[in-house]
């Protein structure tokens, strides 16, 4: 892209806290939005439930039990305009390098865009190429995951990688394990803990085992030692990295990364790429995605793409007032930023989603975890909350009495089917009912003269209603979060797409290991050196 273009994009961007909407919403917040009573705001309009619903592709939002109303989202949708939300909007669409700090476009959404030329007339040729590419390794990608799914030699699949490379497609597989193929198993392994792998390599054999290798750039950590852990237990068993073997690695071993020439060098010779404007978080509808189209089949697979695109075309075409991720990653402003509120819990009330929070964590906070403007200034407010939850009905008897009487305020998300899976569905009202009943205790709140059987009441929560899981919904679901997260942090005036802060850790570690072995703690911080002696002696110092 020229770097007049560049300069522009960046240039002219405000950030939240220099506009008049900032200034408007803090004023608002002190007359009306600290005291906001949920309660109050129904018994005043009785069509709050339909004017703070919203209809989106395969998902039905219910925000009406938030602390909302019409003057605050007309000052959200202000700050929103005021920040370029929609010029940034379009220049992720048009293939800009929103991630200033890697120099990348942002094109995930291209990944499941049904048919090229992409981007219309007017694409820029690199995103019609991007987009020719993309249905071309899709094609391989799938025809390749009907093939194992046909090959009954294959009995598991092992699929080795971390973070957005084993979160996302791990819990899609989970979500749509009502359709996985009979006889096949798919296992994902992302941990550098030998427990992990080793308990699974002594359940494997090594002919029916096929190895998937997930890591974008072909040189994380843990995702390296694993794939050569497993590729010594590989040879070890039979197998042999002479392609005209009985065994051979290069049938058993399928890399999905950027990084061609590093999986060739490890001895894969089937290498199902993507692309640097695909992050890590956003790369389940990639190759990445292989174990979730081997799992379930390459019409599922899909569908799973034609849920995300569908939610793609509400972002890039409705107004922004009846947008649904905007409309939500507004309200994470709100809250965060004026009430203070720094928690937000993911409560699925479906066993299938029941990876969500984890796959959300990643997505959410390491997108938004930032403490600097795109400037790299320091940013005065906060920025993403800390995303965390577990399925219902399991949530209430674990952490919900905070949520209902602790003294932190922390908006739920109930996730809610209206149809259940296909095992004891008699089961799913009480479970639907389990969740109406959670969110309207947070609202409604009960008076006690005991304090200890006092419920606050006005405590806020969404509801994310899908008719039933499956590939399609779960597909626009994400999309949802996705476009969510950009919204909050455009506003924020962060760069969600890259990650420095894991990269310390990654470095410190590799330091450290050796000197677990040689017992070199010179120049270590005295913590550090004193648990590294520990360690070493094994005794008690
Ligand atoms: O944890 C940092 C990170 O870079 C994530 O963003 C990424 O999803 C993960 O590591 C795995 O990276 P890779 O796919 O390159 O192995």
């Amino acid at each position: 892209m020229p770097a007049l273009e560049q300069d522009i994009f960046r240039d002219q961007r405000t950030r939240c806290d220099h506009t008049p909407a900032w200034v408007a919403l803090q004023a608002h917040f002190e007359a009306t939005g600290r005291h906001f009573d949920v309660r109050g705001a129904f018994a005043a309009d009785p069509a709050r439930y339909r004017a703070f619903s919203q209809e989106a592709p395969h998902v039905f939002a219910d925000l009406s039990r938030n602390r909302i109303d019409h003057a605050t989202e007309a000052l959200l949708l202000d700050l929103a305009r005021q920040c370029g939300l929609e010029q940034q909007r379009q220049a992720m669409w048009m293939g800009e390098p929103i991630n200033t700090t890697e120099q990348r476009a942002v094109l995930h959404h291209l990944l499941r865009q049904p048919v090229p030329p992409l981007g219309g007339a007017d694409a820029a040729p690199f995103i019609a190429q991007a987009g020719r590419d993309v249905h071309r390794t899709l094609q391989a990608m799938l025809s390749y995951a009907d093939s194992v799914r046909q090959d009954a030699r294959i009995t598991d699949i092992v699929s080795i990688g971390i973070g957005g490379s084993g979160l996302g497609p791990s819990m899609a597989v989970t979500a749509l394990e009502e359709h996985w193929q009979a006889g096949q198993r798919v296992h994902f392994v992302s941990n550098v803990d030998g427990m992990e792998l080793g308990s699974l390599l002594r359940r494997l054999r090594p002919e029916s085992t096929l190895f998937l290798i997930a890591s974008k750039t072909f040189t994380t950590a843990e995702t390296m030692v694993n794939a050569h852990a497993a590729r010594d237990w590989f040879l070890a068993h039979g197998g042999s990295t002479d392609t005209n073997a009985d065994l051979p690695l290069a049938r058993h071993f399928v890399a999905l990364s950027t990084n061609v020439d590093a999986a060739r060098g490890f001895g894969i010779t089937t290498t199902f790429g993507f692309w640097d404007w695909v992050g890590g978080r956003f790369s389940l509808w990639s190759a990445i995605g292989l174990p979730i189209a081997i799992a379930v089949g390459s019409k599922m697979f899909q569908q799973l793409l034609a849920g995300a695109h569908a939610m793609d075309e509400h972002f890039y075409t409705a107004p922004l007032e009846h947008n649904l991720p905007v409309r939500l990653g507004l309200l994470d402003i709100w809250y965060r930023n004026f009430h203070g509120f720094s928690s937000r819990c993911i409560a699925p009330y479906s066993h299938g989603l029941r990876r969500l929070s984890a796959y959300l964590q990643q997505l959410e906070m390491e997108s938004n975890g930032k403490g600097v403007d795109w400037r790299g200034q320091a940013l005065p407010y906060a920025t993403s909350p800390v995303v965390w939850g577990e399925p219902g009905t399991n949530g209430q008897h674990a952490f919900f009495q905070m949520i209902h009487q602790g003294k932190d305020i922390i908006p739920v998300e109930f996730i809610v089917l209206r149809q259940g899976g296909r095992d004891l569905p008699e089961q799913h009202s009480r479970l639907v009912a389990n969740a109406l009943a959670q969110a309207q205790a947070l609202m409604l709140g009960r008076d006690s003269a005991c304090g200890h059987r006092h419920f606050s009441g006005n405590r806020p929560s969404t509801v994310l209603l899908l008719e039933r899981l499956n590939a399609t919904s779960l597909g626009a679901l994400l999309a949802l979060y996705e476009h969510r997260v950009f919204v909050s942090g455009s506003l924020w005036g962060i760069n969600s797409f890259d990650q420095w802060g894991v990269e310390l850790g990654k470095q410190l570690a590799s330091n450290l290991e050796p000197r677990l072995a040689s017992g070199d703690a010179q120049g270590l911080d005295g913590a550090t050196a004193g648990l590294l002696r520990r360690l070493r002696s094994g005794q008690q110092q």
